[in-house]
């Protein structure tokens, strides 16, 4: 399949240093949509990512970060649970910064049934669209893999906020 993104970055690249400007790549990629802004609330990023990846704040909508966050004593099996101010601190950051934030106007949330809250980013129709017929169910099954949650098993660059295809 064509993909624009390419184009996208190579101009993006081309832009930057003809105008010797900042950033402009960033600009490019975000546009198509497989970049999503790294976790930058340092809270954020020392618990949220003892277990996985941080994940980008951008990958759900406001509805789902809420509960995740309400739910930490019980997060996937594990207890995550956090006291009330590190709770507070790192709700307030995924909200203001989740997929439906008024900066953000993703694609992560179109599909998704406005009376449905997923607690995983891999339940999103979204991501599915991304990954069914692209991605075998035995690559998630992979040991090396484990978990459509490891996103980073795949996406060498998602730590950086990359997730185009490696
Ligand atoms: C004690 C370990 C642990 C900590 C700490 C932790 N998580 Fe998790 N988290 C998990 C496990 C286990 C899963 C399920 C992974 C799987 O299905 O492979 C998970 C899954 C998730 C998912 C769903 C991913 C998907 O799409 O399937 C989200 C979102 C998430 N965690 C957010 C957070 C946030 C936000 C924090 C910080 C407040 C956090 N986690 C801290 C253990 C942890
Ligand atoms: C088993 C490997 C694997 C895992 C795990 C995985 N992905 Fe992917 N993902 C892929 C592949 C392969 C593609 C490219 C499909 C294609 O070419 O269209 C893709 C595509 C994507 C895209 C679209 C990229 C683009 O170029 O538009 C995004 C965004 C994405 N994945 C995010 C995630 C996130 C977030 C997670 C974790 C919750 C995740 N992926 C987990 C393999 C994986």
């Amino acid at each position: 399949m064509t993909n624009p993104r390419y184009f996208l970055i190579g101009a993006g690249v081309a832009a930057a240093i003809a105008a010797a400007a900042i950033v402009l790549p960033a600009a490019g990629v975000r546009a198509e949509g497989d970049f999503f802004a790294p976790v930058a609330e340092p809270t954020t990023l020392k618990e949220c990512s003892a277990c996985h990846m941080a994940y980008p704040a951008g990958l759900l909508p406001a509805r789902s970060w809420r509960a995740v966050m309400g739910g930490l004593n019980d997060h996937f099996g594990e207890n995550a649970s956090l006291d009330a101010k590190m709770t507070a601190t790192i709700t307030d950051y995924l909200v203001a910064n989740a997929a439906d934030a008024k900066t953000n106007r993703s694609k992560v949330t179109r599909g998704l049934d406005a009376a449905v809250t997923p607690l995983r980013i891999s339940d999103l129709p979204w991501w599915h669209r991304e990954h069914d017929g692209e991605v075998g169910p035995k690559a998630f099954a992979n040991p090396k893999v484990g978990s459509r949650a490891n996103c980073g098993a795949c996406h060498a660059g998602a730590a950086k906020g990359y997730f185009e295809d490696d």
